[in-house]
């Protein structure tokens, strides 16, 4: 593409006069907005969670979940400070929950998860249901569906939320409400929907209602055996090792719209190809130590460190033992939209 035409006097006199009128020469911004590759202000970063914790923490002395409605610290982009997010499409926050604490029940549209970090009894309600989140687990919950959080256990929690905030942001279709009591009502059975839809199985005259997955807390346990029963066929991946998608069972797609969310296994001392892809990515480290080498920079992690890898980075991990990788994306939008692109490098 050749270069961006020069200022001149008289240009720039034109500039002015057309203004008034809303109208802008394209010629001074193309390079800007049509861009060779990526060229995204998102930066990669690396939060080390036993520093991040103690700051968690603290928040739980300066304010209660209910003032806060959402006690969450938000994970920002270095590269994108106060902007409230951790790409340029998602947002992530830590939220903490204390013994007996209740975030009241409200709804969105933008869709989140939650994936579970530190603790285990506190309890997610969506649409009616209950479940109880331990750590490792990949918990929806659905575009405009009823949640509330709780904490009945005798011990803080925390997990990470990953949401579509700034995607909604940009296509200006944000509708927020709250319910009229602290909790929703609870109207079906702990377990009902995994049970119903995550088993392998349908109830026979299920018809899909929304895009979301009706299964709403892939439990880590069941995750975990899946990888561990895997590895014994030893058919690594060169760039990812053992990597699986949470998937919606009534169509194979992403489990959620908007966020796709993968986990996966890399053996001791593994170092994977090179690899890069459109969709920026946030991972949480779940079992393990590595490092993660983005474009020549390392990001040393362990369990509960997160760190993210902007848009068409290349990139390559290393494992100093069993590792178990947490991630999320905006890859089902991008591939929805015919955007979405990767490169395995000679993988
Ligand atoms: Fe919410």
């Amino acid at each position: 593409m050749e270069a961006t035409p020069a200022r001149t006097p008289e240009r720039d006199a034109y500039y002015r006069r057309i203004a008034p009128l809303n109208l802008a020469p394209l010629w001074e911004v193309l390079k800007g907005l049509i861009t060779p590759a990526p060229a995204s202000g998102c930066r990669p970063a690396l939060w080390r969670y036993d520093e991040v914790r103690e700051r968690v923490l603290e928040a739980g002395d300066l304010i209660t979940a209910k003032e806060a409605e959402r006690r969450v610290l938000i994970l920002e982009n270095p590269g994108l400070a106060g902007q409230s997010r951790i790409t340029t499409s998602l947002y992530a926050g830590l939220q903490l929950i204390l013994p007996g604490e209740v975030a009241p029940a409200h709804r969105h549209s933008q869709s989140a998860l939650r994936f579970v970090v530190e603790g285990e009894g506190a309890f997610t309600a969506v649409d009616g249901e209950k479940t109880i989140m331990r750590e490792g687990d990949f918990v929806i919950t659905p575009s405009w569906t009823w949640h509330d959080h709780g904490n009945d256990s005798d011990r803080p929690m925390v997990w990470l939320d990953g949401l579509d905030i700034p995607l909604v942001q940009f296509l200006d279709a944000s509708f927020a409400e709250g319910f009229n009591a602290e909790a929703q009502p609870l109207s079906k059975p702990t377990g009902d929907a995994l049970a119903r839809y995550g088993s392998g199985l349908l109830p026979v005259d299920h018809r899909q209602a929304t895009p979301t997955s009706p299964v709403f807390n892939y439990p880590y346990a069941r995750t975990r055996a899946a990888l561990e029963q895997m590895r014994k066929a030893e058919a690594w991946d060169p760039c990812h090792g053992l990597k699986l998608k949470y998937v919606n069972p009534e169509n194979g797609d992403f489990a959620m719209a908007t966020i796709g969310a993968f986990m996966q296994l890399l053996p001791t001392g593994f170092e994977t190809a090179a690899y890069r892809a459109t969709d920026a990515t946030v991972y949480s480290v779940v079992e393990g130590k590595g490092s993660t080498v983005i474009e020549g920079e390392t990001f040393t992690w362990g369990p509960r460190d997160i760190f993210v890898v902007p848009s068409w980075r290349r990139h390559h991990h290393l494992t100093e033992s069993d590792a178990v990788l947490f991630s999320f994306s905006d890859r089902p939008v991008q591939m929805k939209l015919g955007l979405w692109r990767e490169d395995r490098g000679n993988a």
